[in-house]
């Protein structure tokens, strides 16, 4: 840990792009490891833990007890997560602006609103189990970026409304979508990973 961020770096071949691990709640910087060697095995991985402790759970911004989300924590620890991707981008030398993103429920979460509503560096994104959390405050142009978008249609945390009003907030921003809906619950399956892995050799 250097300057309060909690990160993980795995090295890779330098060549490849990096990705960048977004953990889901209760996550931490390394636990999608095993996930994104399997996606991406040769590539060099960095993770970065969210710093916001729910009960003992690690999270990228406060969600209140009823479930609801706090919006102006969520654009703080943006700009937080997007200033820690900067810092240790460069700790590490990898290129920010080759960055994909792997992230998984909050993780991925984080990355679609900083896409829709902040200037990031990463224009590329495996969104594992996302949500629509909050309508983007602008129009914004992400033409050229591109998405793998997973949904669970036995989710008990996303609903499929929820979920295809996130696509279509995403196809209005010219995000090029490809979503991969499947009879599952909020966890991860072999399934998606492999319709991932299918779309990542597509890149
Ligand atoms: C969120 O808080 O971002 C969603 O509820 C997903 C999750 O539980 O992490």
């Amino acid at each position: 840990m250097t300057n309060g961020i909690h990160t993980a770096f795995f090295p890779g071949r330098t060549d490849l792009a990096p990705v960048l691990m977004l953990h889901g709640t209760g996550g931490d910087e390394s636990d999608l490891l095993p996930i994104a060697t399997f996606l991406f095995p040769e590539h060099p991985k960095l993770g970065i833990r969210g710093r916001i402790n729910e009960h003992g759970s690690n999270r990228y911004f406060i969600r209140h007890e009823d479930g609801t989300f706090d919006l102006d924590n969520l654009n703080q620890e943006t700009d937080w997560l997007l200033n820690a991707i900067e810092q240790e981008t460069a700790r590490y030398q990898l290129d920010a602006n080759r960055l994909i993103v792997l992230g998984f429920s909050n993780g991925a979460n984080i990355a679609a609103y900083a896409w829709l509503n902040k200037p990031t560096p990463f224009k590329i994104a495996v969104l594992l189990h996302p949500m629509m959390i909050t309508p983007p405050h602008q129009i914004v142009n992400l033409t050229g970026y591109r998405t793998f978008a997973t949904y669970g249609d036995v989710d008990p945390i996303v609903s499929e409304d929820n979920f295809d009003q996130l696509i279509q907030q995403l196809t209005d921003a010219h995000v090029t979508v490809e979503a991969f809906k499947n009879h599952q619950s909020h966890h991860l399956t072999q399934t998606e990973l492999m319709a991932a892995q299918a779309w990542i050799k597509k890149l």
